[in-house]
């Protein structure tokens, strides 16, 4: 995710605060009381304080925190399914808390799609009609949602079982209608609350990388709850981390492991195989220069500026390295495929541990290359042995 994207979600001063008089307890909280004080002496329940983060649109923003520490609650204020009781929500620059009912009604419809833990399909309905639903609910004709529904049902890899039954379907397969069917609604937020958390491990990380897959070309803005850091890493551009109600820390996944902001989050990221957890993208130095050419002539005319290596493409995508030395050495009618490098290209989605013993074999950074054959970026040794050094 680059860095320059514009905000799409602000939270501001948010509390929520469960009980019968919620605004006489607020001062307290506001003044530093514990959770449990609150509840001891109120009866209250502190869901939330002092929250304030934004969302940028197109980023995978993770929400992370043990059972109960706020995070269902908190991505209920942003469809509003749950009113704060105090504090602000923007979402394109619009308080949605001055909504009227109908614009509500608009909002949630058209703005956000929700994927659910438990799948949340209807039984009665073929695996083609509850992908349709939400477009069904908006008046859309079955002519024109069909060929969306069948198009989404293929995306998340599922074609041929438009008439099936949610329960003819394996857990795995239900959570990918869930997600064809918010993808379906053509939402721009997709919000999901532990949406991989019933799966089993083998499925459930299957799932993250077909999310992170079909992200790179959507790019959705995705706001995902989880409990388990390891999903976190793996799928988040930014993790919020929650503890108690409360935000101990806002950062990318290497900020989270490399720089935690005090012990909670410390005591999580030590039990971290981060081989096993991050991703390639995660550490990458984006925006590389490739060099287009397929003779010497034309690589000498392209060489970038200030640099020993480049990486060169042809019509046919990822070629190889090619150092300033060797082309120096080619006469410009030259074929440049015998003069190459034949350096192995990495995904962004690839787990450092698959790319450990490819970036040692190598002189070079690695051309980092997603599925469309676009380079995203190099990996750099020093990189990879920054973060896998315990720190
Ligand atoms: N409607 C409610 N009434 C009272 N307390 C609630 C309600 N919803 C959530 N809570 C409390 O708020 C806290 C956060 O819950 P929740 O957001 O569900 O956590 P998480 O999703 O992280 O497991 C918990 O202490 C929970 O008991
Ligand atoms: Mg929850």
């Amino acid at each position: 995710m680059d860095n320059n994207r514009e905000t799409l979600i602000e939270i501001e001063g948010l509390y929520q605060i469960f009980g019968p008089t919620p605004n006489n307890v607020l001062p307290k909280v506001k003044a530093g009381a514990s959770k449990e004080d609150i509840l001891a002496e109120t009866g209250h329940t502190v869901g939330l304080q002092d929250i304030n983060l934004t969302v940028k649109r197109g980023e995978i923003f993770v929400i992370m925190g043990l059972s109960g520490s706020g995070k269902s609650t908190l991505i209920r204020h942003f469809n509003r399914l749950i009113d704060p009781t105090a504090g602000k929500i923007k979402v394109s620059g619009e308080n949605i808390m001055e909504l009227s009912p109908k614009d509500l009604i608009t909002f949630r419809r058209h703005k956000m799609a929700m994927v659910f833990q438990h799948f949340g399909l209807m039984p009665h309905r073929c695996v083609l009609d509850n992908v349709g639903y939400g477009l069904l609910i908006k008046g859309e004709k079955r002519a024109e949602w069909k060929p969306k529904a069948v198009s989404w049902l293929d995306a998340v890899g599922l074609s041929g079982y438009e008439d099936q039954y949610p329960s003819q379907l394996s857990g795995g397969q239900q959570q990918r209608v869930g997600l064809a069917r918010a993808l379906c609604t053509d939402a721009e937020i997709l919000l999901m609350d532990e949406a991989f958390s019933a799966l089993d491990p083998l499925i459930r990380s299957d799932m993250q990388e077909q999310l992170i897959e079909l992200q790179e070309n959507l790019q959705k803005t995705i706001i995902f709850i989880t409990h388990d850091l390891d999903e976190a890493l793996r799928l988040g551009d930014r993790i919020a981390v929650l503890k108690d109600g409360k935000l101990v820390q806002i950062g990318t996944p290497v900020d989270i492991m490399l720089h935690p902001a005090d012990d909670y989050v410390q005591a999580f990221a030590k039990d971290v195989n981060r081989a096993r957890a991050l991703s390639v993208q995660t550490i990458m130095t984006p925006n590389t220069e490739k060099l287009v050419a397929n003779t010497a002539a034309e690589a000498k005319a392209n060489f970038p500026k200030n640099k020993e290596y480049a990486f060169v493409f042809d019509n046919d995508g990822y070629q190889g390295v090619l150092t300033r030395e060797k082309l120096e050495s080619l006469e410009d009618e030259a074929p440049l495929k015998g003069a190459l490098h034949h350096i192995e290209s990495v995904r962004p989605t690839d787990l450092l541990q698959k790319v450990i013993p490819l970036s040692l074999n190598s002189r070079f950074d690695l051309p980092v290359i997603n599925k469309s054959g676009e380079l995203k970026g190099r990996l750099e040794a020093s990189k990879l042995a920054d973060v896998l050094s315990p720190k």
